[in-house]
């Protein structure tokens, strides 16, 4: 596979998180009606759909076991990852050799555990649906709605972070006080010191969503997370929070308060592709990086 734009020794990480969970069930309703009978994850971004970059920044920071949590209508996720053999053979035929090589890369990309979440009862109900396939290790959850592009994969920073502090990781970002209200924003234990300049923060808890009178801080958790596996029995127990929904950061919250958790502010760029504008954004980052003949 490429991985052009990132410069990180994925070798360093392979093997230490085995699992990166992909919660891809919502309905994608700010994209509709594209979306009415198509995954949002599976919008293009240039040639290639949304789900494929953050299978690759996984892939980049050395995880390979991908387990995706779908819903109804989501099964071209599947098929986008599987042999075509069809489309092969015609483009054998027709010599297309850089399509047939780019078909062929991205079956041989990943092998995805797929899981169904037959009820959309939020992100934090969409985590403990993997927790037979995750195991009782550490893994990394991903939202495909946050693209991060950067020199280094934003999971992989968080993994640096994982590895020097064995706590739980959040990725996180400086957002306005006019933005608070859209994120998870953490709460600093100031109490503790910050490592790698600053950029690795040890924290009393996270807040879903607060305005900017509430907000304990200003940075925003955007869609990167290593979690421990006790995360698991913190979900189970975690009451519907904000909009009814069982909130990740509602457990992330609790677990802070027996394990330490940290939050990570990672370098690269961040799109949130699951709104139009974010995604035309990105599309504009993506063609203006590799294809030359747009600018
Ligand atoms: C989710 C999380 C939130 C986080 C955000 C990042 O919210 O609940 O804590 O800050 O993703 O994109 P959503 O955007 O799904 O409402």
């Amino acid at each position: 596979m490429s991985r052009k734009g990132f410069h990180w020794n994925e070798e360093l990480t392979v093997g230490l998180i085995n699992k990166c969970l992909f919660p891809a069930a919502g309905y994608g309703t700010r994209f509709l009606p594209a979306t009415k009978a198509m995954p949002k994850e599976m919008l293009p971004l240039v040639t290639k759909p949304l789900i494929q970059y953050g299978v690759e920044e996984a892939l980049a920071a050395g995880i390979t076991g991908m387990a995706i949590v779908t819903g109804r209508g989501k099964r071209a996720i599947e098929d986008h990852f599987d042999i075509s053999a069809d489309l092969e053979a015609i483009l054998e035929q027709r010599g297309d050799i850089e399509h047939l090589r780019a078909v062929r890369a991205v079956a041989d990309m990943v092998h995805l555990v797929t899981i169904r979440q037959k009820e959309q009862l939020g992100l934090g109900h969409a985590v403990l649906m993997a927790q037979d396939a995750v195991g009782h290790e550490p893994f990394a959850v991903m939202l495909p709605d946050d693209l991060i592009f950067g020199t280094t994969p934003a999971l992989a920073e968080l993994m640096g972070a994982y590895v020097a502090t064995q706590a739980s990781v959040v990725g996180v970002m400086r957002v306005a006080p006019t933005e608070t209200h859209r994120y998870g924003i953490v709460d600093p234990d100031t109490t503790l010191p910050t490592s790698d300049e600053g950029r690795t923060i040890p924290l009393r808890g996270v807040v879903e969503k607060p305005d900017a009178a509430h907000a304990p801080s200003d940075l925003a958790v955007v869609g990167r997370y290593i979690l421990g596996p006790k995360i698991f029995e913190r979900l189970e127990q975690t009451p519907h929070g904000l909009n009814g929904e069982i909130q990740l950061t509602d457990a992330i919250h609790t677990l802070a308060q027996e394990q330490p958790v940290v939050a990570r502010h990672f370098s690269g760029t961040r799109y949130d592709v699951g709104s139009p504008e974010g995604w035309l954004r990105a599309n504009l980052h993506v063609a203006l990086d590799h294809l030359p003949v747009f600018c």
